[in-house]
């Protein structure tokens, strides 16, 4: 018996009285604690690293209430060599209480199994289920998120392309109505001239004087229209100056509200450190008047038109949906109306010379045409929000300039070209 005991695979020990004095220690015990001198010394004496970790008072349970305990997975520091630290093993164990004839409790039986390696293991499959249910979920992230920017870089490209597309057209539809507005210009001024010449000839006829007048009044109507076609295909006489945006629209207050009627509310918003830009101020005047007047058209004379300007930066995503666009720093002017707004289906021709909504006589669809072509010309971009039924807003960006501000001509002296 003695030898089975010694041999046992299982960790075992028999303690008596009430102070656990070691009687019997097997092999497997001394393996788990460290070999060290046990019999005849109480538990506390013999393992004092242990004291604090519950051990004692379960014994001291068991001693008192006659009732084995049994605990799983336990977790236990043990000084198995010298000063090395303590050594954490985790062990099954029942302490079960011996008795003598008339019932008394006398001592304990200790037997367990040191289960450091099943727990280890356990805890290292856990942990890897763990991470890998973290991978799992990681790559499932990752995939999502670049099947997203598959999508956004999809749409991006094919709104670039779309913005290449029109920006295309505009382009070539630019260069031939420039290109027939500069020969048409050039014949008006033959006409004229010999109109003018021909007056002398025929002084005294009142007749022909008359129709000489009405030959110069329709020389005069072309001019006007080839001046506007050559603004949309950017080859106007343009004089640039450097202006600050602030004052030259603080100055155009008379004549926009005298445009724009009574009913229509004008609020003028202006952010402190406007940068200055290069352009010339009469024509962009000149577009600010047409956007207005669009504006007020749009509104049907009742309403709040709102002209802002600020700094603005384009960055390089901006300008990459933009084909026209250069990234960096602009002064921006917005004009916003709170009126019927510009259906999807016609937005894109907007900018088109001749497209207009409006009834014959009411418009000629060559306003927005000079804007989009004089801020072309001048190295700016135009750029239009829309939303039918809640207003339009039309931004106009031009690049900043370091130069300091040109004295501004008396404005009003300036004469104003408008659409119609
Ligand atoms: N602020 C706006 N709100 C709603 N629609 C607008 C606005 N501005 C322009 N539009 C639409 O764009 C069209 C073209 O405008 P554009 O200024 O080029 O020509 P027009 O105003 O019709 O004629 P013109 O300016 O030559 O007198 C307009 O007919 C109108 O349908
Ligand atoms: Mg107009």
């Amino acid at each position: 018996m003695r030898d089975l005991f010694q041999q046992a695979p299982s960790f075992m020990c028999i303690l008596s009285g009430p102070d656990h004095i070691f009687e019997l220690v097997n092999d497997a015990y001394l393996q788990l604690v460290g070999n060290r001198q046990l019999l005849g010394l109480s538990v506390r004496k013999a393992l004092p690293e242990v004291e604090g970790e519950g051990f004692f008072e379960l014994l001291d349970g068991v001693f008192r209430s006659g009732k084995p305990y049994i605990g799983r997975n336990l977790q236990v520091l043990l000084q198995r060599e010298g000063d090395a630290e303590p050594d954490e093993r985790f062990i099954n164990l029942i302490y079960q209480p011996i008795f003598d004839i008339g019932g008394n409790v006398t001592g304990i039986f200790v037997d367990g199994f040191d289960v450091t390696h099943q727990k280890r293991a356990e805890d290292q499959l856990q942990s890897l289920n763990h991470t890998l249910e973290q991978r799992v979920e990681q790559r499932t992230h990752e995939l999502r998120s670049a099947l997203l920017q598959l999508e956004k870089e999809t749409v991006e490209r094919e709104t670039a392309q779309i913005a290449l597309r029109q920006a295309q057209e505009m382009e070539a539809l630019g260069n031939l109505t420039g290109g027939v507005a500069h020969d048409f210009n050039n014949l008006l001024q033959v006409v004229s001239g010999n109109l003018q010449l021909l007056s002398k000839d025929i002084d005294g006829n009142a007749r022909a004087e008359q129709r000489l007048e009405n030959a110069l009044a329709g020389v005069a109507r072309g001019a006007k229209l080839a001046s506007q076609l050559l603004a949309f295909g950017r080859r106007q006489a343009l004089e640039p100056k450097v202006v600050n945006c602030r004052k030259l629209i603080q100055n155009m207050d008379d004549m926009l509200r005298r445009a724009l009627g009574e009913e229509i509310e004008l609020e003028t918003v202006v952010s402190g450190g406007l940068w200055n830009t290069l352009i010339d101020p009469s024509q962009l005047e000149n577009a600010i008047l047409n956007l207005a007047i669009n504006a007020r058209d749009a509104m049907d004379g009742r309403g709040r038109l709102t002209i802002e300007t600020a700094n603005a930066v384009l960055d390089d995503d901006y300008a990459r949906m933009h084909e026209d666009v250069r990234p960096g720093q602009y002064v921006l002017v917005a004009v916003t109306d709170t009126g019927s707004g510009i259906p999807s289906d016609i937005i894109d021709h907007v900018l088109e010379p001749f497209f207009s909504t409006k009834s014959e006589g009411k418009g000629t669809g060559l306003g927005l045409s000079m804007v989009y072509g004089f801020l072309k010309q001048s190295g700016g971009h135009l750029k239009i929000y829309s939303e039918v039924g809640h207003g339009t807003t039309m931004k106009l960006y031009m690049p900043r300039t370091m130069q300091i501000e040109d004295g501004l001509a008396n404005s009003n002296a300036i004469p104003v070209k408008g659409g119609t």
